[in-house]
């Protein structure tokens, strides 16, 4: 335990609640700089306050920062995430048209996925949301772990930080369980990098309210389901590619 934070109450911010859930981003280019501890005191603080199935609280976060068992991890983290950008790149046709022209929220996704993944293995802090269960896994397993993974990412905005939810793991599960010791009734749900940003927070963009919101009947609108005055739209919405993650041994 450290004496110092045992004895300190969690950071505040001045970032209101509404403000924070409407313009909290993905964040994925970071300061080269670690995240203090009473930082990652407070944003998992917060992540453990969330509800879960029967507040069973399943929810289990490892925290990769700068140990030698962390730069190793990300290094495999970032080696995985390289094999399914360059998948994923192709499959949605970031590599013709708009994907190469900057000008284009494609084009500038593109070379935002490309630097983010250069850098990944110099993340300020990566964490593993994982979830324990016994038997078979449930839908309620993975229910009980985003929400707390969504207040770790509110939490982080608030103090001035900030990460993206990923699944980079999924193509270096195996080597990851080894070297961080998981054990087989742990589900290891997302990969969450985080640091201070390179950009910042900001409105977040969806689909108009209507497409999105029905009251009463499936597809059926309302006349308060209204996006408010300046708010922007996300365009097209990709369909997701299919691929299969890589075992030890096997191919993708
Ligand atoms: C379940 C889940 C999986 C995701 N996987 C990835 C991923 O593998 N790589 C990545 O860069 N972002 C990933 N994201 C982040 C989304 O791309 C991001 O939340 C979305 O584009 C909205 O971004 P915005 O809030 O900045 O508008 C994932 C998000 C979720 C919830």
């Amino acid at each position: 335990m450290d004496p110092y934070l045992s004895n300190e109450p969690l950071l505040s911010s001045d970032v209101g609640l509404m403000e924070g859930l409407v313009s909290t981003r993905a964040i994925r280019l970071y300061h080269d700089e670690p995240i203090p501890n009473e930082v990652l005191r407070a944003v998992c603080f917060a992540a453990t306050r969330a509800p879960s199935d029967s507040n069973r609280q399943s929810f289990r976060f490892l925290v990769l920062s700068d140990g030698l068992k962390a730069v190793r991890a990300k290094t495999l983290i970032a080696a995985a995430a390289q094999k399914i950008w360059d998948f994923k790149r192709e499959a949605e046709g970031y590599t013709s048209g708009s994907g190469n022209d900057e000008t284009t929220p494609k084009g500038r996704m593109n070379r935002t996925m490309e630097r983010y993944i250069e850098n990944l293995d110099r993340a300020p802090a990566i964490i593993l949301p994982c979830v324990t269960f016994s038997g078979e896994i449930s839908f309620l397993d993975g229910a009980s772990v985003f929400p707390a993974s969504q207040n770790l990412l509110l939490a982080a905005r608030a103090l001035g930080y900030g990460g993206v939810m990923t699944t980079w793991h999924l193509w270096a599960e195996a080597e990851l369980r080894e070297l961080l010791e998981i054990p087989d009734d742990v589900y290891v749900a997302a990969t969450i990098t985080l640091g201070r940003p390179l950009g910042h927070h900001g409105p977040v963009r969806r689909r108009p309210l209507p497409e999105l919101i029905f009251e009463d009947s499936w597809g059926q609108t309302a006349d308060w389901v209204v996006d408010p005055p300046g708010t922007t739209h996300t365009g097209h919405v990709p369909k997701r590619p299919t691929m299969k993650p890589t075992r030890p041994g096997g191919e993708p």
